[in-house]
């Protein structure tokens, strides 16, 4: 256990921890984790009979009168609200928020407005009616507390194939950095804010393989929450997690490469433009030689 495990104010034994999407895959993982380090665990989520299974587990971890199972649709404010209730009822507190449900059906750029709706009402709405929800709270406690919330790298270099859930991943990006913002500027604030980037995660969200087993190309939910939960107790606020096929050096030259698409005025998501391609594959490989990967 390194000193930062030992010391750390927030993720701790007797904290309360508040998990949204914890039914399942990440969430579900980061639940199991914080019981195990002896935090009470606050879990919500959509899936109501998954989410009982979840809380049964956690009693079995950190005991009955740690666990509070609060279904939860994030994207409906009254539930969230009663859901804040719930929490600060039973615990008067919250140490970690982690905003993480989320879901990925396919919106195009000119079809499935329905899609884009229900992405929106879950991935961005939900993570704002959370956090307006919760911060103002947590603001009021004295001991130190973190919002944690659940991006994605699709957020931030945009590849095709699923425009609507890249949006709202964005979204999430904009709105995290604007809250670590207005954190920092308000005196004597003890509430910090971090956006979690998990690599490839096998989850319900990812899991296509007929056999149901992990790609190897994939983290397990547990590798992932155990890596962001190392960065966030260092204090990072960008968690750029990689997996068994990107390795962080990549993930470092694909944002490059995107931000330098603005910065250098060529063809929007040039990374994908065959007249591009070949300069960006030079690109990385040059960067990684660089780089010594
Ligand atoms: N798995 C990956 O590779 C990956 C990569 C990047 C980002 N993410 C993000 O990680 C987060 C967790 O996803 P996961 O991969 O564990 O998927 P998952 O499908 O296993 O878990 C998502 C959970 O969110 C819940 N949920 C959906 N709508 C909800 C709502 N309205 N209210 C409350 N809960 C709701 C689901 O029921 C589910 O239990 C998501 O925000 C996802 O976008 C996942």
């Amino acid at each position: 256990m390194s000193v930062a495990d030992e010391l750390h104010p927030v993720i701790n034994a007797g904290r309360v921890a508040l998990i949204t999407g914890a039914a399942s895959g990440i969430g579900r993982a980061a639940a199991i984790e914080f019981a195990k380090l002896g935090l009470k665990v606050a879990i919500a989520d959509v899936t109501e009979d998954a989410l009982q299974e979840v809380g049964k587990t956690l009693v079995g971890i950190v005991g009955e009168a740690n666990v509070l199972v609060v279904p939860t649709d994030v994207s409906k404010l009254e539930q969230v609200t009663r859901l804040r209730d719930r929490v600060y009822e039973a615990w008067g507190e919250v140490g970690v928020l982690m905003n993480n449900a989320g879901i990925g059906p396919k919106g195009t750029s000119w079809e499935g407005l329905d899609v884009w709706h229900k992405i929106f009402d879950v991935n961005l709405f939900g993570v704002v009616n959370v956090q307006q929800t919760f911060v103002p709270s947590m603001l009021h406690q004295e001991n130190p507390a973190m919002v944690i919330n659940t991006g994605s790298k699709q957020g931030i270099t945009n590849p095709p194939g699923n425009a609507a859930y890249n949006a709202s991943k964005a979204a999430v990006k904009s709105l995290t950095e604007s809250l670590a913002h207005e954190l920092r500027e308000r005196p004597h604030c003890n509430v910090t804010a971090h956006l979690f980037i998990p690599g490839w995660t096998f989850t319900g969200l990812t899991s296509t393989s007929p056999s149901g087993e992990k790609p190897p190309g994939a983290w397990s939910a547990e590798e992932t929450v155990l890596y962001m939960l190392d960065k966030v107790r260092s204090g990072d606020f960008y968690v750029l997690v990689p997996d068994n096929e990107t390795k962080r050096e990549v993930d470092q030259l694909r944002i490059m490469w995107a931000a330098a698409d603005i910065a250098e005025g060529r063809p929007a998501l040039s990374r994908w433009d065959p007249k591009w391609k070949s300069l960006y594959e030079e690109y990385v490989r040059e960067g990684l030689a660089q780089l010594d990967v």
